[in-house]
């Protein structure tokens, strides 16, 4: 595998692969890889015919500095899983290289809706923080396809919104989100977990899973009431429980029993704060 460091390296290489026609999937990650991550870059190399995968931790897409000095940093594993996986291509960038002095990002990405509800009410300026580092290495790594998780459904139409505005020629492929084998969506945050924490958390499948099972057309809110109830029983503190559109994540509190729709998660376990979703039907 070839680990670059510096934008411009990396961007020749890939000019000139391209020029030759060669197809270029990126997969852009914030390290502390899990099989998750790994799905992503099997989809890409089954697709393309170089995978690219980025290692950021982006500082500017976290809304709470402590998350940022405590997000886990395993640099050396991850190289060994990508080696393991057969990734062609590694970007690791140090943070002048992302942004550099010279670097003019807008100073505003227009979101719409999607930046005030769910993340982007309980996150704020978490999802411009991603817009700026998603165009930065788009910018760099110019690929054919981009792949992303469905684990962070909203970020994937974030980032959709973000290729619409910025007319970039890029695909994007959503692959669905990998689970331990008790449920839970695998989550470099879920390293933060203690043993008592981590026995606890599959609780978030299991109140998506509940949603999915007892969904009805009609009001939403007494099924939301009772998942949140499971969950806070089990000691969660629940930023947000809620039912959307799958289509633009518009909330739904009256279901017509024929949008496609999404349930969504986020909540806190003591200091770790873990997210999730489940499409409904
Ligand atoms: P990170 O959380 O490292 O996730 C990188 C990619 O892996 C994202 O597209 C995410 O949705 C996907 N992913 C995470 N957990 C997954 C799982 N259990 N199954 C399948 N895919 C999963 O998301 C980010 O980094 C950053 O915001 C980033 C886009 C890199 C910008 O900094």
């Amino acid at each position: 595998m070839l680990i670059f460091k510096k934008s411009q390296d990396i961007s020749d290489y890939l000019n000139k692969s391209r020029a030759k026609g060669q197809s270029i999937g990126f997969v852009p990650t914030m390290g502390a890889l899990h099989d998750g991550h790994i799905s992503l870059i099997n989809r890409s190399l089954s697709q393309s015919n170089l995978t690219v995968c980025s290692v950021f931790v982006n500082p500017t897409q976290f809304n709470d500095p402590k998350d940022f000095e405590k997000y886990p940093v395993t640099i050396e594993k991850d190289i060994l899983l990508l080696e393991r996986a057969k990734c062609d291509i590694l970007f690791l960038p140090p943070v002048e290289e992302i942004y550099p002095k010279d670097w003019k990002s807008p100073s505003h990405f227009d979101l719409g809706e999607l930046e005030k509800v769910l993340e982007g009410k309980y996150r704020p300026g978490h999802f411009q923080g991603v817009c700026q580092v998603v165009q930065r290495l788009l910018q760099i790594v110019n690929p054919t396809t981009i792949y992303l998780g469905q684990k962070d459904i909203q970020q994937c139409m974030v980032i959709k919104r973000l290729i619409e505005l910025g007319k970039l020629p890029v695909k994007i492929d959503i692959c669905p989100t990998m689970r331990d084998s008790d449920g839970l969506a695998m989550s470099s945050r879920n390293q933060r977990l203690n043993a008592d924490e981590r026995a606890i958390a599959p609780a978030l499948f299991e109140a998506l899973s509940f949603i999915k099972e007892n969904i009805k057309s009609g009001p939403t809110n007494h099924i939301l009431y009772d998942a949140q109830i499971m969950l806070s029983q089990k000691g969660f503190k629940v930023d947000y429980i809620a039912i959307a559109s799958a289509k633009d994540l518009q909330l739904i509190d009256d279901w017509n029993g024929k949008d496609q729709l999404v349930a969504l998660v986020a909540a806190f376990l003591h200091q770790v704060r873990l997210i999730d979703n489940m499409l409904l039907n």
